[in-house]
């Protein structure tokens, strides 16, 4: 057996073990359903257990399921997750440049709406505005998912801000921790950044080809894993929780939310949920400066409108505002 075939019968092996994880599993009865040899399912046991998986083994040679990893692999987000069409295709890598980057080229190849992307690392992640976005392995989350929206493009920064909320939704139900959205895309654990929502699209005039929503969440980080430059303005969710919490679980909550609100905004926009994003938002009656751009406006935040835009009172009358950075004084 190759690589491949090899990996291809470990994931096989894992799903058929966990469906009854107390049952004593006979190799050899095994490799005769498999119709692979007893030396092949050996190397499968192996390779599970370098990615992380354990086992009981008795002293007969027969195995039950232990336990699995924490990892953001399709085989763990993908097990016993309940999404209709978010998620049902997953794509992981141990690492990549950008997992954004990486959705791009599979939207262009035609990968269907729900696809997800994951990656344990990012050596290249991209933040707003040209940043990068720090991803050490095992700690974070960095994700992508492809949508396939039928509306016009003006609408798409509506799917940051469900995003957002489902992303503060997910981290709410961990405990009552101090989460604010800081429109448009920034989440907030007691003022500081915990994660970002880098929404990318492919567009022509009126009509949106696809949707990137990239994901970067500080799940498992310490303060010292942040490097010295991020330290004062970012958290995680272990610190604001101050315990570590299972990636897995976390992201899997995150995807089941995310659709219900995705279906939702396909069917009304915002309408429906721009109550519980502005009851989040942290710059509602806040003076704020916005820059777009080379161009910076003042004044104050009055209201966030059903296409999602920030409504700001400034010295020239109140305006609309679709993007920019933000900040507060
Ligand atoms: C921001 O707040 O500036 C947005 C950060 C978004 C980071 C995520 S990590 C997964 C995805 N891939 C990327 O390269 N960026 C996004």
């Amino acid at each position: 057996m190759n690589k491949d075939q090899l990996e291809s019968l470990a994931e096989k092996l894992i799903e058929k073990i966990r469906v009854r994880p107390k049952h004593k599993y006979d190799p050899a009865k095994l490799a005769r359903d498999y119709k692979v040899s007893r030396e092949d399912i050996i190397v499968c046991l192996d390779l599970l257990q370098s990615w992380g998986y354990k086992f009981n083994a008795d002293k007969n040679g027969f195995f039950s399921f232990g336990s699995a990893p924490d990892s953001l692999t399709a085989i763990e987000v993908g097990h016993k997750l309940k999404t209709k069409f978010i998620a049902r295709r997953i794509h992981s890598w141990k690492s990549l440049q950008s997992t954004n980057t990486t959705a791009h080229q599979l939207a262009a190849s035609g990968a269907p709406e729900g696809t997800l992307v994951l990656a344990e690392q990012q050596t290249r992640g991209r933040g707003r505005f040209g940043r990068n976005w720090h991803s050490p392995a095992g700690l974070g989350i960095y994700a992508s998912i492809i949508l396939r929206p039928k509306i016009s493009p003006n609408l798409a920064p509506g799917i940051s801000l469900i995003a957002a909320l489902a992303m503060a939704d997910s981290i709410a139900s961990y405990g009552d921790l101090d989460i604010k959205i800081k429109w448009p895309n920034d989440i907030l654990i007691k003022g500081k950044k915990t994660a970002g929502i880098l929404t990318e699209l492919s567009a022509e005039i009126g009509r949106t080809n696809y949707v990137i929503v990239g994901l970067g969440i500080n799940v498992n980080h310490k303060p010292a894993d942040f490097p010295e430059s991020l330290r004062k303005g970012s958290t995680s969710i272990r610190a604001g929780l101050k315990r570590e919490i299972i990636r897995v679980d976390f992201i899997k909550y995150f995807m089941l939310k995310f659709e219900k609100e995705y279906v939702d905004f396909k069917k009304h926009g915002l309408v429906k949920s721009r109550k519980r994003i502005i009851a989040y938002s942290s710059l509602i009656n806040s003076p704020i400066n916005l820059k777009i751009g080379r161009k910076t406006v003042s004044g104050n935040v009055l209201d966030i409108d059903e296409n999602g835009q920030l409504v700001v009172e400034t010295s020239e009358g109140i305006k609309h505002f679709s993007a920019g950075e933000v900040t507060t004084h």
